[in-house]
């Protein structure tokens, strides 16, 4: 591995520093029973980095009938509700195993750390998780103008630590996060199978295996 200069790492949330990609499971898989549609965790697999509405329409095309714009709002909301339930009773012990270690090998090397998750609750979780004192920013998902694959997260939260992007590492467990960041101009680090994160540069099977100084000079 060819080692560079990074200045921050930029970690997506969800199925890399915490175990959170189930709860989301859960909660669309109730919406889901409620309608009545088919849903499992295949599907749930194409929903990974996706922003809600984008989740919704998906879980929707399995639905009988079509729905309007406000219900779709309604339904995401309901989903949102499900999951708040959900994320508010969770410890620190819903981070990854190797998670507060990652965030405390980058302090001990001087790189900055952001968030660059699609989840507008990123901020409650990491409140819950008991990590907010390791992140130095938060990209506002809400202000994102277009969700991952497009780049906009990453670039905000390359910003939000005044670092150019090709100054950081990211890392994100998502075929449309391992695309958000390569479309950034990041170095990126795929967490999870290579099959699905073929686009990243380098894939690590978990937060665990993240060593900052392999990639650092
Ligand atoms: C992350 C998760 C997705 C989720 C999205 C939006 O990217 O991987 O599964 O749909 O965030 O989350 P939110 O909490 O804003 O509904
Ligand atoms: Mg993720």
């Amino acid at each position: 591995m060819i080692k560079r200069i990074f200045k921050a790492v930029l970690f997506d949330l969800d199925g890399v520093l915490a175990d959170s990609a189930m709860e989301h499971f859960k909660a669309w898989k109730k919406l889901a029973d409620d309608l009545g549609i088919a849903f499992d965790i295949d599907i749930n697999e194409r929903l990974k980095g996706v922003s809600r509405m984008a989740s919704l329409d998906i879980l929707l095309e399995k639905a009988s009938r079509s729905y309007t714009n406000a219900e779709k709002i309604q339904l995401a909301d309901r989903k949102n509700g499900y999951y708040r339930t959900i994320i508010e009773q969770l410890s620190p012990d819903a981070l990854l195993p190797g998670a507060r270690d990652a965030l405390l090998a980058c302090r001990d090397m001087g790189l900055q750390t952001a968030l660059a998750s699609a989840s507008r609750n990123a901020p409650t979780l990491i409140e819950r998780l008991q990590i907010s004192d390791l992140i130095d920013y938060i990209a506002d998902a809400g202000a994102a103008r277009h969700s991952k694959p497009a780049p906009d997260i990453f670039l905000m939260a390359a910003k939000g630590v005044s670092c150019d992007p090709q100054a950081c590492l990211a890392l994100d467990d998502a075929k449309a996060g391992v695309q958000s960041a390569k479309a950034a101009g990041c170095f990126v680090i795929g967490v999870g199978d290579r099959e699905t994160l073929d686009e990243a540069d380098a894939i690590i099977p978990n937060i665990a295996a993240f060593r900052p100084a392999d990639y650092c000079r």
